[in-house]
């Protein structure tokens, strides 16, 4: 007796006689291997910028300025000193507001970068002071050029396009931010040295007592033995230097200018100690401040 075919195999149509549009929607773009241990899980189709009626990214230069142009401030911002914290009381509410205060010391601009030659937009801005016998020649060379005096600080800052591009020379007082906008602040938090894991990445550390010998404060085991590799994975957390590293807060409000004595109060806290350098810009995540033009204001 010949084998029966069951009735749902049956009610198939055949595949090679199938147009091929049907043939192929069993066929995923990810190609099925047929050598090999199989996984478990295959590798998933790319989910970034797939799908019809996505735009094709570019992987140019211009194409990568213009993605960046939609996250990029239109103004440029200012170098300030942290000069502490303080609070003041607001006077509809009655709270009290912990604030920084911020001065602003000979801010200008020193340069500027742009598309053309330097595939950007930034305006260079320089703050404070430093004697001439300090600077290198090839920093005063660039300093004298563009007729300023040697700065202290010298930062860039990135504007979306040519019109944030202010005049070389002109000063960036403290009534350049308006109260009540909101900044992101840039600075280097406080420097806490070597520090172990449990000051570090907040590790719980091991026993105080139940046998644990001089290891209280250690991480313990940094892997997995034979089986897991055999090896440390990479990122794994480890003691070594903690702060003094870049930290950005966004969105903090400004409560107070002073344009006489340089001074931006800001709401809340700023990284970093007292006397750090602390640059100020446009926040990102708010509407831009409703001033003219950087430009047109300038002229
Ligand atoms: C140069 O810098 C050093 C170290 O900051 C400082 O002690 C010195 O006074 C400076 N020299 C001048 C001429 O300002």
């Amino acid at each position: 007796m010949s084998p029966r075919i069951t009735r749902k195999l049956a009610q198939l149509p055949l595949l090679f006689l199938c147009p091929r549009s049907t043939t192929a929607t069993a066929i995923t773009s990810v190609p099925i291997r047929t050598f090999g241990i199989r996984s478990l899980n295959p590798p998933k189709e790319n989910r970034f910028n797939a799908g019809p009626g996505l735009p094709v990214l570019k992987s140019t230069p211009t194409a990568a300025l213009e993605r960046k142009a939609y996250t990029l401030p239109l103004r440029t911002g200012a170098v300030a000193i942290k000069k502490g914290m303080t609070a003041i009381f607001d006077t509809e509410t009655g709270q009290r507001v912990a604030c920084t205060v911020l001065q602003l010391d000979r801010v200008e601009v020193v340069s500027h970068k742009t598309v053309e030659k330097h595939g950007y937009f930034a305006v260079q801005v320089g703050a404070g002071w430093k004697h001439p016998s300090n600077i290198t020649k090839s920093l005063l060379g660039h300093f004298s050029a563009n007729g300023i005096s040697p700065k202290r600080h010298v930062y860039e800052f990135r504007v979306k396009d040519g019109r944030g591009l202010l005049p070389v020379g002109q000063a960036i007082t403290a009534d350049w931010f308006q109260e009540g906008q909101y900044v992101d602040t840039r600075s280097n938090s406080k420097g806490k040295g070597f520090a172990g894991v449990m000051k570090r990445h907040g590790f719980h550390g091991q026993d105080r007592s139940h046998g644990v010998s001089l290891t209280h404060r250690s991480l313990g085991s940094a892997g997995p033995s034979q089986g897991g590799g055999s090896r440390v994975y990479p990122g794994k957390k480890m003691a070594g230097n903690m702060g003094n590293e870049q930290n950005t807060v966004q969105n903090l409000k400004v409560l107070k200018v002073d344009p006489a004595n340089g001074i931006v109060v800001v709401k809340g806290a700023v990284s970093g100690p007292r006397g750090c350098v602390v640059r100020l810009q446009d926040a990102i995540k708010k509407p831009w401040p409703e001033v003219k033009p950087p430009t047109e204001s300038a002229a």
